[in-house]
C-alpha cells in the first residue's frame, strides 16, 4: 500500500486523517514540529488503529531535514500539507511568523515533491478564503469570488493556493487537490483523540465543552443582531472525523489518476448552516448541562454567515459529511469529559 506523508499530522484534522488513512491500509509517516501538539497524540491514534505511524519531529520550513524525511522514505506517494500556525488573532499580530511559517513550509514542501517525483499533494484550505459571500452566492460553492484577506492568517491560505497553482502550472506532472474547509468540530468516536487548544480557546466548540466542564465561567456570544433568523452568526459546522474521510478520497482520486484538472478545489462542508444559538442549544440537549451565557457585542472580523455547497465534492470525490450534528457535538463533549476526567 502507499505511504502518505502528513505534516501536520499530530494536530486536530491531521491526527483524524492519519486513523482514516491508517484504517484504509495506507503507510503514513508524520512530520510535526509539535508546536502545537502534543507527542502522545501518537498513543491514541496507535491504540485505534492498532499500528503506530512512523513520526519526524521536523519543521516543514527546515529544508535539511524535510530533505532528510524524503530520502528516508522513498515509497512516499502523496503528501497531505496540514501543518500551519492557525490563530487568527495571533497572526494579526506576527504577521511575519505566519508568512515564515505558513508560505515557507509549503514552498519547502513543494520543492522538496518535485526532486523526488512525488506528485501528488492535498493541501489545507479554508472557507475563509471567500470572505463574507454576498447573498446570491450563499450557499457557497467553489466558483465565488476569493475576497481580500482580513487576516495574515487567511492571506498565507489564499497565497499558498496561488503557490500551488503556479507550481502545478510549470510542472506537468504535479498535481494537486485544494480542500477549503468550513468549520471542523467533535473528536474521534472513541475519545481517543481529539481537539486540543492552547489556553484560552478562540474557536466556538472547544469554548463550549469547556465551560460545560466548568473551566469557563460562561460563553459569551458574540453579537444577536446580525441578519440572521435568531441575530447570531451562522457557520456550518462540520465532523472533523467525516472531514478526515474527505482527505482520503482526496488521495484515492490522485493516485488513481482520476484529476480532470491539475489543481482541482472542492468545499468541505455540510451544507446547513447553523447559528451560535443553535449550536449551544443541541449542546445542552445532548450534554444534558446547563451551560451560562451572554450575549455580548460582535467580535472584529467576524463574518455573519457562511455555509457550503458541498455538490461538488459530493459528487466528484463521492463524499458527504452526513453525521447528525447531536452526534458530533456528543463526540465533543464526550472528548472535553475524557481530557477532564468527569465522570
Ligand atoms: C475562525 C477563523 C477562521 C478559521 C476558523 C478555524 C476568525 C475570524 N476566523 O472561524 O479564519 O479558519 O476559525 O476553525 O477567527 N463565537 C462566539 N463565542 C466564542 C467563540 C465563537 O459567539 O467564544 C462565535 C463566533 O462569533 C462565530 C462562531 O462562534 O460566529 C464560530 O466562531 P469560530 O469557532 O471562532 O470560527 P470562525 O470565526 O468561523
Amino acid at each position: 500500500m502507499a505511504r502518505i506523508l502528513v505534516t501536520g499530522g499530530t494536530g486536530y484534522i491531521g491526527s483524524h486523517t492519519v486513523v482514516c488513512l491508517m484504517q484504509q491500509g495506507y503507510d503514513v509517516v508524520i512530520v510535526d514540529n509539535l508546536s502545537n501538539s502534543n507527542i502522545e497524540v501518537l498513543d491514541g491514534i496507535e491504540k485505534i488503529v492498532g499500528r503506530r505511524p512512523d513520526f519526524e519531529n521536523v519543521n516543514c520550513n527546515d529544508y535539511v531535514n524535510m530533505e532528510r524525511v524524503f530520502t528516508q522514505y522513498p515509497d512516499i506517494q502523496a503528501v497531505i500539507h496540514f501543518a500551519a500556525s492557525k490563530a487568527v488573532g495571533e497572526s494579526v499580530e506576527q504577521p511575519l511568523m505566519y508568512y515564515r511559517n505558513n508560505l515557507g513550509s509549503l514552498v519547502t514542501i513543494l520543492e522538496l515533491m518535485l526532486v523526488h517525483n512525488v506528485p501528488h499533494i492535498v493541501f489545507s484550505s479554508s472557507c475563509t478564503v471567500y470572505g463574507q459571500p454576498d447573498k446570491a452566492h450563499l450557499p457557497v460553492d467553489e466558483t465565488a469570488p476569493i475576497q481580500k484577506a482580513l487576516s495574515p492568517y487567511g492571506n498565507t491560505k489564499q497565497i499558498n493556493e496561488e503557490i500551488i497553482c503556479d507550481t502545478c502550472h510549470a510542472n506537468a506532472n504535479l498535481h494537486a487537490i485544494i480542500l477549503r474547509y468550513f468549520n471542523p468540530i467533535g473528536a474521534h468516536p472513541s475519545a481517543l483523540i481529539g481537539e486540543l487548544p492552547n489556553g484560552v480557546p478562540n474557536n466556538l466548540l472547544p469554548f463550549v465543552t469547556q465551560t460545560a466542564a466548568g473551566l469557563r465561567d460562561k460563553l459569551r456570544v458574540f453579537g444577536n443582531d446580525y441578519n440572521t433568523p435568531d441575530g447570531s452568526c451562522i457557520r456550518d459546522y462540520i465532523y472533523v472525523v467525516d472531514l478526515a474521510k474527505a482527505h482520503v478520497k482526496a488521495v484515492e482520486r490522485m493516485l488513481a489518476g482520476l484529476p480532470t484538472d491539475q489543481v482541482e478545489v472542492f468545499n468541505l462542508g455540510t451544507g446547513r448552516g447553523l447559528s451560535v444559538l443553535e449550536i449551544l442549544r443541541t449542546f445542552i440537549k445532548v450534554s444534558g448541562i446547563h451551560i451560562k451565557y451572554e450575549i455580548v457585542g460582535r467580535r472584529e472580523g467576524d463574518i455573519e454567515q457562511v455555509w457550503a455547497n458541498p455538490k461538488k465534492a459530493n459528487e466528484v470525490l463521492g463524499w458527504k459529511a452526513d453525521t447528525p450534528i447531536e452526534d458530533v457535538l456528543r463526540s465533543a463533549w464526550n472528548w472535553e469529559k475524557k481530557l477532564r476526567g468527569i465522570e
